[in-house]
């Protein structure tokens, strides 16, 4: 009997990979000046980087370390100014956009701000179904239907929700929402961009729970990107720290927490508010931190917070 079947093989080749990534930009604070090209900022400085299939790395660091910058890149949302991007060991870095959409499917982002990233005019069945159309995967009216509706059961909400408009649900419901249309297209590889930032303790909690349970059962790559160490203790199995651009520190999730070997990775652990954790979210032994909380309680609360909220 193997030990743990259920985590990736450290010997299987990454899904995504970066060497040396390095990121300018022209710099937005910089006066623009007639004939003369704007100044770059150095926003990644050379970044080394391996996601294994079904692995989670939590990509963490304070305000401006360059996260949602380095999630954006692995997506070639930007294009490097220098290293290697590889995904499914194919060398992405310089591709243009017409050769990266059939890529586009295979990798995913869920943002931060589900209030600004789902259209407020849409319906949760507009919003899923937009994907599933722009792939091709989605059969007419009635097919993208019961796809919103398995998608919505996927994610712990009921099928009416896909009669409502984003406003009408609570930012718990949202982000299930940005979820389920991330995960229409059956993506390999997902960014999540502070995704719980903006919702309270037992919604974070919950929507942590979902993201493993989804990981698991489609076997996701995950880039989890937070600001709060917490979190990605509950979700991942490695963590990145990133501190200007650049990583400090990166090992197991258990290790770092353990043992951190830099002095900003001790100062961000120091600087979880312990008494906001549910201790049994630390519990790792079983790789199930959150079976203590019922999965079924957003079911059961979602028909009353729609009516309220129709
Ligand atoms: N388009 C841009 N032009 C110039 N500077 C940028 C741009 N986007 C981000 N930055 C700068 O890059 C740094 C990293 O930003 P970001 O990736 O958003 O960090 P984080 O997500 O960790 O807060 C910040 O100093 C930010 O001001
Ligand atoms: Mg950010």
């Amino acid at each position: 009997m193997t030990a743990e079947p259920a985590r990736p093989a450290a010997s299987a080749p990454p899904l995504v990979e970066t060497t040396g990534l390095r990121l300018a930009l022209p710099d937005r604070a910089a006066p623009a000046r007639l004939g003369r090209p704007r100044p770059v900022v150095e926003i990644l400085k050379g970044i080394d980087l391996a996601i294994r299939r079904g692995e989670s790395v939590g990509i963490v660091g304070e305000s401006g370390s360059g996260k949602t910058s380095l999630g954006r890149t692995l997506l070639r949302l930007y294009r490097p100014t220098g290293g290697r991007i590889r995904f499914d060991g194919q060398d992405v870095t310089d591709l243009d956009q017409a050769s990266l959409r059939p890529l586009r499917r295979r990798m995913q982002i869920i943002f931060q701000d589900p209030q600004s990233a789902l259209n407020p005019r849409h319906t949760i069945a507009e919003i899923l179904a937009q994907p599933l159309r722009a792939f091709g995967l989605a059969a007419g009216r009635r097919g993208e239907e019961e796809a919103a509706a398995e998608l919505l059961r996927r994610v712990g909400l009921p099928a009416e929700a896909m009669w409502r408009y984003p406003h009408q649900l609570s930012g718990g419901q949202r982000q299930r929402v940005g979820i389920a249309r991330a995960v229409a297209v059956e993506p390999h590889f997902i960014v999540a961009d502070e995704i719980v930032s903006g919702l309270d303790v037992s919604s974070q909690a919950r929507i942590l729970d979902l993201l493993g349970r989804l990981k698991a059962d489609l076997g996701l790559a995950l880039a989890f990107i937070s600001h709060d160490l917490s979190v990605i203790r509950v979700l991942c199995d490695r963590v990145v720290v990133m501190l200007h651009g650049a990583v400090v520190e990166e090992g197991r999730c258990d290790r770092v927490f353990e043992a951190p070997q830099h002095p900003y990775t001790a100062a961000l652990i120091d600087a979880i508010p312990l008494p906001e954790i549910d201790p049994s979210w630390l519990e790792r032994d079983n790789r199930s931190p959150m079976r203590d909380l019922r999965p079924n309680a957003i079911i059961e609360a979602s028909p009353h917070r729609l009516q309220s909220g129709g």
